[in-house]
């Protein structure tokens, strides 16, 4: 290599001495997140959040557009129209007067706050990656893959199908998930139903096929970042599952790529913010789509979203055999199959084999 100038050699010394692994390493060792490197008041961020590639952050023109408001109280098949356009234009809808009081929203944020703001001493007792565990704290699920780490901590649970004992959460925000929980799975069947309808289905339809069979709720931390400009709070990626469920703060931060632009999606306070995932994409044979989307770091904060993961499977990893492919009743002779049939285990081993490379995860699967 032909060292052009003292920068650049600075650089090939620096990558030589780089040891990302044992970065990592002592990162996930300590514990205490990345909330914990801003508890020590570092300034610049550690070399293993830097973005791999050149982050493109600009959304000057998201201003102008937004993605569609839907007031579930609105007449029926109003509601219906709305939501079959909104999932075939743009993947995401937000929802307003879904039955979920907002004083149960900002409670859950703020559960949600309280847990990852105890003494690190107390967080650390929670951390792992054992993916069996009702409950467990850490930071990056793909922290050990080699892409850049996002400047995001998580507390997640899951809900079903075998629901946790309460004191399987902690006391920091244990009612508030039980109450969050229970409701946002009634929520997601609700969801379900409408989008079964909107595709001109039996109300069940979704349902019956076992697409919120098993529920994963992440509540994200999203601390200040002393340089938002070098990571991002979460890379570009699609969800893996059917659907996810999202409630966010009011700080902002996430966009959405829709025809090529990132567009904010804007805190609206007391909504829920609704997005289809591959697998629902596979199975409507496009007639929804997964889009990707990508939180912003900030240098304001913390920021608190909690996703709420509507999946087949009780294993988010492993998955199960059964098997799905695009709808029969969606299948014309103008609108044949795109996609193969496919086990869960079988996508979900691409998917995360894959990691949050910003390629589509469907590519595999289509004929
Ligand atoms: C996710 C996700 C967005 C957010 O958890 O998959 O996209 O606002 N989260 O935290
Ligand atoms: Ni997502």
């Amino acid at each position: 290599m032909v060292v052009k100038n003292t920068n650049q050699l600075e650089e090939v010394t620096d990558s030589t001495h780089y040891d990302r692994e044992a970065e990592v390493k002592a990162f996930d060792d300590s514990k205490a997140g990345v909330k914990g490197l801003v508890e020590c008041g570092i300034t610049k961020i550690p070399r293993m959040f830097h973005a791999n590639k050149h982050l493109d952050i600009t959304h000057e023109n998201s201003k102008l557009t937004s993605i569609p408001l839907i007031d579930l109280t609105d007449e029926y098949s109003e509601v219906i129209g709305k939501i079959r356009s909104a999932c075939h234009e743009w993947g995401f809808f937000q929802v307003i007067n879904h039955g979920i009081p907002t004083s149960v929203l900002d409670e859950m944020i703020d559960g949600i706050r309280r847990f990852h703001e105890q003494d690190s001493e107390v967080r650390k007792e929670f951390y792992s990656r054992d993916l069996k565990k009702k409950a467990m704290y850490y930071s990056n699920i793909s922290l050990f893959s080699g892409q850049a780490a996002n400047w995001r901590d998580t507390f997640g649970f899951a809900v079903a199908p075998d629901p946790p004992k309460p004191d399987e959460i902690p006391l920091v925000c244990r009612d508030i998930v039980m109450e969050y929980s229970k409701k946002i799975k009634e929520l997601g069947f609700t969801i379900l139903e409408l989008l079964s309808e909107g595709l001109g289905l039996n109300p069940s339809y979704l349902k019956e096929l076992n697409c919120a069979e098993g529920l994963f709720v992440l509540g994200h931390y999203y601390p200040p970042c002393p340089e938002p400009k070098l990571t991002m709070g979460t890379t570009k990626h699609t969800d893996g599952n059917f659907i996810t469920l999202l409630l966010q703060d009011q700080l902002g931060g996430l966009q959405i790529l829709h025809e090529n632009q990132w567009v904010d999606v804007h805190p609206v306070h007391g909504a829920l913010v609704v997005n289809i995932g591959d697998l629902l994409q596979l199975i409507t044979n496009d007639r929804f789509v997964s889009v990707y989307h990508r939180v912003l770091s900030q240098n304001i904060g913390p920021r608190i979203s909690v996703a709420s993961f509507f999946v087949n499977s009780p294993d988010p990893i492993e998955g199960t055999l059964k098997v799905y492919g695009p709808i029969k009743e969606l299948l014309t002779e103008e609108n044949p199959p795109i996609y193969r049939d496919v086990t869960i285990k079988d996508f979900l081993a691409h998917y995360y084999a894959k990691g949050l490379d910003g390629n589509s995860s469907l590519e595999p699967f289509r004929l």
